[in-house]
């Protein structure tokens, strides 16, 4: 009686579980697809139509003609941006967890000795980018959107020229903090869709020789993409947004104000 108890119970837990599991895969990837559609407006803003005008004034007329309708709270941006990459960091991470919890269970480990023993579910190497993209994203948002609501109460005063005021004032962190986050998200982005698509190296499907060739093709063609997408997006958004310079009058005056209150680089400033 008690086994056709246990057996019953199973059943029941067993079809939840895997129901929890497929729906926190397809809310990792979905998520994703909604962040997609913000990362081609952001991108078209900052890097395309900078580099097609090469002006950064004539650029911030399509920024202020775009951003109402991403920046709208209190509808567009939660739903657009901080939800959808919550959800997908969330999911992504609790997967993860999922998987080592799993490895235990079939390790037989109990104890935290035993734990100790078994390995964490490899890192690959766009999960890692994702993970290594979240500070850099959280920095860039504080910068533009964060900083100017809590110092004026609001960014609409701020344009595409403040990123480049910024730059002029830091050159080093400036630099390095815009390459690193345009080239950690423009990697994850064209692996992260190459895996959506099926077409990621470790989905090759053949055996042996012909599958190992597959699969390294794959590799390339798709750090190609990454390189080129990064190339582009680099040439937009620091060959002339960044290197745009510090503004002068009040409109520079306010910037300045805005960075000095950054905690650290702000006292260097
Ligand atoms: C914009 C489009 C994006 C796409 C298509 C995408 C796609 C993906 C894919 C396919 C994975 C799973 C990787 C794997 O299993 O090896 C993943 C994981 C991850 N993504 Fe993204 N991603 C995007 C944006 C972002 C952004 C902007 C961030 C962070 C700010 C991010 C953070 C993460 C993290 C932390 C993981 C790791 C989850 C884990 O495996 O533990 N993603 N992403």
């Amino acid at each position: 009686m008690a086994h056709l108890i246990t057996v019953s119970l199973e059943l029941r837990v067993v079809p939840t579980k895997l129901l929890t599991q497929s729906a926190v895969r397809r809310a990792q990837r979905y998520s994703s697809f909604v962040f997609t559609v913000y990362a081609a407006f952001h991108i078209t803003n900052t890097s395309i139509l900078p580099l097609v005008t090469r002006s950064v004034p004539e650029a911030s007329k399509y920024l202020l003609l775009t951003r109402p309708y991403y920046q709208s709270w209190p509808l567009a941006e939660p739903f657009i941006v901080i939800l959808p990459l919550a959800v997908h960091i969330v999911s992504g991470t609790l997967l993860r967890l999922d998987r080592r919890r799993l490895a235990l269970q079939r390790a037989g480990a109990e104890s935290r000795s035993d734990r100790r023993t078994v390995a964490w579910p490899k890192l690959s190497g766009t999960s890692a980018l994702g993970y290594l993209a979240i500070p850099l994203v959280i920095g860039h948002a504080s910068l533009t959107r964060i900083l100017p609501w809590w110092v004026e109460g609001g960014s609409s005063g701020v344009g595409l020229d403040f990123v480049g005021h910024g730059v002029a004032l830091q050159r080093v962190f400036g630099y390095a903090g815009y390459a690193a986050l345009v080239a950690t998200i423009g990697w994850h982005t064209i692996f992260g869709w190459s895996k959506w698509l099926g077409l990621a190296p470790e989905q090759v499907t053949n055996l042996g020789r012909e599958g190992k060739l597959a699969s390294r093709r794959r590799w390339w063609v798709i750090n190609c993409l990454s390189a080129a997408t990064v190339v582009i997006w680099m040439a937009g958004g620091i060959g002339v947004v960044a290197r745009n310079g510090k503004v002068g009058g009040w409109i520079g005056k306010t910037y300045d104000e805005l960075y000095s209150r950054v905690p650290i680089l702000g006292r260097l400033v």
